[in-house]
């Protein structure tokens, strides 16, 4: 590994990667009605082999009833319902395990709102090629954000110093959510203890793969804002993602100084 934005250059461990199965896009929902039809287009354009699987949380807006009529017409298309509102991580977690029951070789994570660009994705899965876990990156040289406003360049930059500092982990962009994991590498995670709700579940992967010692590859993209609907980002998920991290933090040290007291 190396500090210089990414976290190491593919491929560069000498270790031989297999080859990559069917990818699932995995994109939760919730109140998305205005993007749903055409992000999961652009996902199929863009990657034409992959399938989809929207996690929607009973989004009141209906976005749930359109994935339907979306899966309906394509069969690569897959629609999981949840009850109700229960955060991001809730809805990865059914999402991945949905995935992995189903024998998908890689599991991709993807917002609705077009901030991710599928158009992009190829290049993710190119990298994966020689790595267990690619992260899209804002903030790696050529990575880059449009049209966000400046309080929330803000939080993102300030929230991913303060973990890379806090936690040891290496990565520029350790809050966001563009990214392509092999299986096998999820399914190392310990997604069972997994409690994060919020945005800081991106964060609690990230440092669970660096400290697993899977390769974790940084891939510039561009982040556009979206255009239509809101962000479901509150101060409970700042909160909570601030906590979480002082915690993991604090933890680690005190383990680190306990271990080194023991004979
Ligand atoms: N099912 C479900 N349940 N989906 C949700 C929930 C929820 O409780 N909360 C948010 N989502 C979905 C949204 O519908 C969207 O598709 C995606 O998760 C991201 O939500 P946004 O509200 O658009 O996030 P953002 O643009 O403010 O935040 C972005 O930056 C964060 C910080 O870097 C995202 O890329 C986050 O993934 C990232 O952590
Ligand atoms: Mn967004």
């Amino acid at each position: 590994m190396n500090d210089g934005g990414r976290v190491s250059e593919a491929g560069d461990q000498g270790r031989q990667f297999g080859p990559l199965g069917t990818a699932l896009v995995i994109i939760p929902t919730y109140n998305e009605a205005e993007n749903i039809q055409s992000i999961v287009g652009r996902v199929r354009a863009s990657v034409p082999d992959a399938h989809i699987l929207v996690a929607d949380d009973n989004s009141p807006d209906g976005t749930g009833k359109i994935a339907d009529e979306l899966a309906a017409e394509d069969e690569s298309v897959h629609v999981l319902h949840r009850k109700g509102k229960e955060g991001l991580g809730a809805a990865y977690l059914a999402g991945f395990r949905w995935g992995l029951d189903h024998d998908y070789g890689v599991l991709v994570e993807m917002d609705a709102d077009g901030s991710h660009q599928p158009e992009e994705l190829p290049r993710l899965l190119t990298a994966l090629k020689g790595a267990d876990l690619v992260l899209g990156s804002r903030w790696v040289p050529g990575g880059r954000v449009v049209n966000w406003p400046k309080h929330r360049e803000f939080i993102s930059r300030g929230g991913s110093t303060y973990s890379r500092l806090l936690l040891d982990v290496p990565i520029r962009d350790v809050t966001g959510g563009y990214r392509a994991f092999r299986s096998e590498t999820l399914e190392g995670l310990g997604l069972g203890e997994v409690e994060s709700q919020g945005y800081c579940f991106q964060v609690d992967l990230a440092r669970r793969a660096v400290k697993a010692g899977y390769h974790v590859v940084e891939v510039p993209i561009t982040f556009v804002e979206r255009e239509l609907g809101d962000s479901k980002m509150s101060q409970n998920i700042v909160v909570e993602a601030l906590w979480r991290v002082t915690a993991w933090g604090v933890g680690e040290r005190v383990g680190r100084v306990i271990g080194r007291k023991q004979p």
